[in-house]
């Protein structure tokens, strides 16, 4: 009996028969020759079907099998230099699982809406395929970037009873007799687990009740955040540099072929390197105005005002004390320009916009009571974070990456709804 293999592993049986269960991608024909492209989920690969090497009845079949239905294959790999893989099968026995329907999704082109209301299945196309394998080694490069430093994973909490980003854009849900609101941040449940363990980071889902709708919004997206005590804002900008430059570094070396798939250029991406560039709020003001921007100095940056600012960088750009006054209330103030919070945002090149935001806290408990006044939020959900600052208090800080955002950037998509396996936005529920 042949072996089982999967596409990915075809090439450690060439001169072997083997047996592959996938489905089938696209097909053509000439004469007595069918050529299938069969996909498994780890690798796609040409099964040669020759009239005179099968029963009749099994070409016949074949021949007008529906794209997606799915199959056993037995067969002999061959070498094939050109193909992707490296081979392709030549066909010996045909084991038909499912005729497929007619599938929705055809080689022409489809307009967005479409291929959004088809997503569970617009996953096996190609690009998806490959921008969804990236999303995968993003994901493991910040996980093993922060186990290999030595933090802890702490799981926050998807329920919480206050706000972290403002209260904007709150999901409000019933909690039996009271009001919670879906996460937007685990950071505040960072802070006290930096106390505990020193370093903790979370990743875990995120929601906010984004109305606008832009091509970097998603209503959930997923985050890394990171929390380090005794940590102020320089040390926490070399630790957001230390994990972006090892995400683009495992991205290049383990996913050239989905990069080249997306025909993303390669060499932008190789030209990201730390030492990351360093500018304030005011620098970052007079390249826009110097860009002829219509930015107002004291307001916080728009989308656009972003790409101009990251486009005079080939790496990504972190941009520090903005006002205090256009960021949260737990940011601490800068002791030399008390007006300005010792905040950090790190924009991504070419455009694809704000990826971190982070900074240090504020670390003293008078002041963070003043702000949370100020701010006009409710004491009495955040007494539990101010004990933070109650008991050994110590300067810390963190931030927050925007795994969406992320991967947008490293495939080239210009719009996050391609970044998640099912998208959440203003007006996108289903599937
Ligand atoms: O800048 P943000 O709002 O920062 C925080 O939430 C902090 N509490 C994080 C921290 O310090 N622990 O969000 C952080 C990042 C942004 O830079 C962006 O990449 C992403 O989260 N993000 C979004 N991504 C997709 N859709 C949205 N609606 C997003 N909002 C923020
Ligand atoms: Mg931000």
């Amino acid at each position: 009996m042949a072996a089982k293999a999967f596409i990915s592993e075809l090439k450690d049986y060439i001169g072997q028969d083997v047996t592959i269960s996938g489905w089938l991608y696209n097909k053509t024909g000439k004469g007595k020759l069918l050529f299938l492209m069969i996909r498994d989920g780890t690798g796609i690969v040409q099964a040669v079907l020759f009239k005179n090497n099968v029963e009749e009845d099994v070409f016949e079949k074949c021949e007008h099998l529906p794209q997606e239905s799915s199959l056993h294959i037995t067969g002999h790999v061959v070498e094939d230099k050109r193909a992707k893989g490296g081979c392709e099968l030549q066909v010996k026995e045909i084991q038909v699982v499912h005729v497929a329907e007619e599938y929705p999704i055809t080689p022409k082109e489809h307009g967005t809406e479409f291929l959004m209301d088809h997503r569970h299945l617009w996953l096996r196309s190609n690009k998806q395929h490959a921008i969804i394998k990236i999303r995968h080694e993003i994901i493991k490069s910040c996980r093993d970037y922060f186990d290999n430093l030595g933090f802890t994973l702490l799981d926050a909490p998807i329920f919480t009873p206050a706000a972290c980003e403002g209260t904007t854009n709150l999901f409000e849900v019933n909690y039996f007799d009271e009001k919670a609101y879906l996460t937007q941040s685990g950071q505040l449940y960072m802070e006290p687990g930096a106390m505990a363990f020193g370093k903790v980071y979370c990743f875990g889902p995120t929601f906010r009740a984004e109305k606008s709708k832009t091509r970097r919004h998603l209503t959930e997206f997923w985050m890394v955040e990171p929390e380090v005590a005794f940590c102020d804002l320089n040390q926490n900008m070399d630790l957001a540099e230390g994990l972006v430059s090892y995400i683009v570094e495992r991205v290049l070396e383990n996913k050239r072929d989905e990069l080249e798939t997306l025909e993303r250029d390669i060499s932008a991406l190789e030209k990201v390197k730390k030492p990351f560039p360093r500018i304030d709020y005011d620098e970052a003001a007079k390249i826009l105005k110097e860009a002829g921007s219509e930015f107002v100095f004291g307001d916080d940056f728009g989308g656009g005002d972003e790409t101009i600012i990251s486009d005079k960088f080939d790496s990504p750009v972190m941009v520090t004390h903005y006002p205090a006054n256009v960021k949260a209330f737990y940011m601490k103030n800068d002791p030399q320009r008390p007006d300005r919070a010792l905040c950090v945002d790190m924009l991504a090149p070419e455009g694809y916009g704000e990826i971190i935001g982070g900074g240090q806290r504020e670390d003293d408990y008078e002041t963070l009571v003043q702000k949370i006044k100020k701010h006009d939020l409710p004491m009495d959900s955040f007494k539990w974070y101010l004990d933070v600052r109650r008991y050994g208090s110590v300067p810390h800080g963190g931030f927050g990456l925007g795994i969406e955002r992320t991967v947008s950037w490293l495939c080239g998509r210009s719009h996050v709804r391609e970044t998640i396996p099912y998208p959440r936005m203003l007006y996108r529920l289903y599937p």
